[in-house]
């Protein structure tokens, strides 16, 4: 058993991109590398957090000290935190695609010279939202991300509304920013009637400080 504020709490954290396959050999995704979902991940395991770590097939690989389940597509994300339920908290840090390709080939799709494939989509479970809105089960605490490039905060605050989770980390990820891929970021916490902004910062002190109010909020 760990030691620490958040001893004795079970959190979940999705992390990384999915990847939607559109046949054997192609498949569609994004360019997250699993870097913020990570070192949350890690500063929750410093608090002495049990943490199951939901992972896309990201970039960074996971922290030590958490229980790692490998997932691919958004349907697989959504039943493996379902599977890790109960738990105190979760977070969303997952970049889920928003759509998988609605009938996914069975052997390679041929390349015809001159005839384009067309691809139809179908709509992924939000995962964020679908354990937000849960009745019995629900976890404490639900934090959802939020990539903006304009009205950040004005934003977050729909998005959280809208999913119904308790808090939104939002970021702004416009161009010059740096953030996505980089070592940085600037936050903005949005919570019931209230909004943190937080200074520039690493990610990794970005994680640590998300996993102190985690614990403060749990009551650790
Ligand atoms: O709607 P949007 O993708 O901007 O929401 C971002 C938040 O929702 C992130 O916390 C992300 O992990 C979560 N999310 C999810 N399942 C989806 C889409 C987003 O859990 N299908």
């Amino acid at each position: 058993v760990g030691q620490g504020p958040l001893a004795g709490k079970r959190v979940i954290v999705t992390s990384g991109p999915t990847r939607e396959p559109i046949d054997p050999v192609r498949y569609i995704s994004n360019h997250s590398s699993g870097a913020q979902g990570t070192a949350l991940a890690r500063a929750l395991v410093d608090l002495g957090a049990e943490v199951v770590f939901v992972t896309g097939p990201g970039r960074v690989p996971p922290p030590p000290g958490v229980q790692v389940v490998p997932v691919t597509t958004a349907r697989e994300m959504l039943d493996a935190v379902q599977a890790a339920l109960p738990a105190d908290a979760a977070v969303f840090a997952a970049a889920v695609a928003d759509w998988r390709v609605a009938e996914v080939a069975g052997s390679k799709m041929k390349k015809t010279a001159g005839k384009m494939p067309a691809l139809h989509f179908a709509e992924n479970p939000d995962i964020l939202a679908t354990v937000a809105q849960m009745g019995a089960g629900r976890p404490e605490l639900v934090v959802g991300f939020a990539a903006e490039t304009d009205d950040v905060v004005a934003n977050a605050q729909a998005k959280r509304a809208r999913k119904r989770c308790d808090w939104i980390v939002a970021n702004d990820v416009s161009e010059g920013t740096g953030t996505f891929g980089g070592a940085e970021n600037t936050v903005h916490i949005v919570t019931e009637g209230a909004v943190e902004d937080w200074p520039r910062m690493t990610k990794d002190d970005v994680a640590a400080r998300l996993a102190q109010r985690m614990a403060e909020a749990l009551g650790g």
